[in-house]
């Protein structure tokens, strides 16, 4: 049987008045470059959207991971959206176009990536996750507690299915190494190393043996870092994420349930600062206040033949506003703290923001205590 494989695919190509969000043209724009795609056969289906100022590319095919086709449409998307952005004078117009010319991946040029390919279950649900404002670590207290915290997803206590627990890939994203740890079993290892949410980065969760293919990943996050590839800050690395639920997995309730904590993550203003992520539906991803507070926006489909059916728009609920208005408190909380640490990141974290260069105006002024 043939497989499906869903393609997350984003980049900042500019925005309105600083780090707000997308224009519509750029949109239009992308749609414009993926609908060729689809006539050409390169592409299935796709959908189109933004967060914040982040331009998400959706798109369904069966060509795999990694193909070349389906990258180099994200690329002319974003490329065609940068002249289109540079054309309007908008901010930051390319932002995350690093490098100059595509040659069959995409990755490693400044986009950030979330694909899975798996074989379609009747039913197939299917989450798109994206955030703007923060970094991949972002997720991994989410994605940790829809795959493993009992007391966030109940299937893994009473659902057969679910009970075995799941496998959970783990990258080291200074040091390029990765780890597979599972869960229970592991538990508190995987914690030892995921809470440092800087480095340790969950990448894929799998499924043990048992009612699914062991080599599909149940969910996928995007892990590129964007200051590794530039050498300096030029934004934060704004994560998407792709996550399969029901049917034996987490329901989509469930993976829902582990946004509804706005939990403190690194980014906000000039990717310096420490901020509640607020869980909102993409009419309010839109950056403000102090260009933030991060947010994530959620999307959810169903895919019948790798054809898209939906979306959703998953945080468009009032269920969730307890979660935004302690996010709001949070943030204003954090806010009072102003140039103070924990709301600015420690100074290991501000390596690639241009605090270094006004600590360096210092250093002439130091001397010895003796
Ligand atoms: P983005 O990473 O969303 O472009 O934001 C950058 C920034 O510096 C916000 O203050
Ligand atoms: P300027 O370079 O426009 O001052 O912006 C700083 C910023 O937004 C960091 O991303
Ligand atoms: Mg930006
Ligand atoms: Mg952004």
């Amino acid at each position: 049987m043939t497989k499906t494989t869903m393609s997350v695919i984003k980049a900042d190509v500019g925005s309105i008045a600083g780090h707000t969000v997308v224009h519509p043209a750029l949109e239009e724009v992308a749609v414009k470059v993926l609908d060729e795609a689809r006539k050409d056969g390169k592409i299935l289906d796709f959908h189109v959207t933004h967060c914040g100022d982040d331009l998400e590319l959706i798109m369904t095919h069966t060509k795999g991971v990694d193909s070349e086709e389906v990258h180099g449409t994200a690329w002319k998307a974003f490329e065609d959206a940068t002249t289109t952005a540079k054309n309007l004078g908008l901010y930051g117009a390319g932002q995350d176009i690093l490098k100059e010319a595509f040659s069959g991946n995409i990755r490693g040029m400044g986009p950030g990536i979330a694909e899975i390919e798996f074989t379609e279950r009747k039913g197939e649900c299917i989450e798109v996750f994206m955030m703007d404002k923060t970094e991949p670590g972002a997720f991994n207290l989410p994605v940790f507690k829809i795959f493993a915290d009992p007391f966030n997803t109940a299937g893994l206590v009473v659902d057969p299915k679910g009970h075995a627990g799941y496998i959970f890939e783990v990258w080291d994203i200074f040091e390029h190494k990765r780890v597979k740890m599972s869960c229970p079993e592991e538990m508190y290892s995987l914690l030892a190393l995921i809470g440092a949410k800087s480095r340790y980065v969950i990448k894929r969760v799998f499924p043990k043996e048992g009612h699914m293919p062991v080599d599909e990943p149940l969910a996928a996050v995007s892990t590129e870092k964007l200051a590794f590839i530039a050498g300096e800050y030029v934004g934060k690395d704004d994560p998407a994420a792709i996550i399969r639920s029901q049917s034996g997995l987490p329901a989509t309730g469930e993976v829902l349930e582990a946004f509804s904590f706005p939990h403190l993550v690194s980014g906000w203003m000039r990717g310096s600062h420490n901020g509640p992520l607020m869980p909102v539906g993409i009419e309010d991803a839109i950056c403000t206040r102090f260009d933030g507070p991060p947010r994530v926006a959620g999307l959810g489909f169903n895919i019948k033949d790798a054809k898209l059916v939906g979306p959703v728009d998953l945080f468009c609920d009032p269920a969730f506003d307890l979660a935004r208005q302690k996010a709001l408190e949070i943030a204003d909380y954090m806010r009072r703290h102003g140039p103070f640490e924990p709301h600015r990141l420690p100074l290991s974290d501000m390596e690639y923001t241009t605090l270094p260069k006004v600590l360096k105006k210092l250093e002439d002024r130091f001397e010895d205590i003796g």
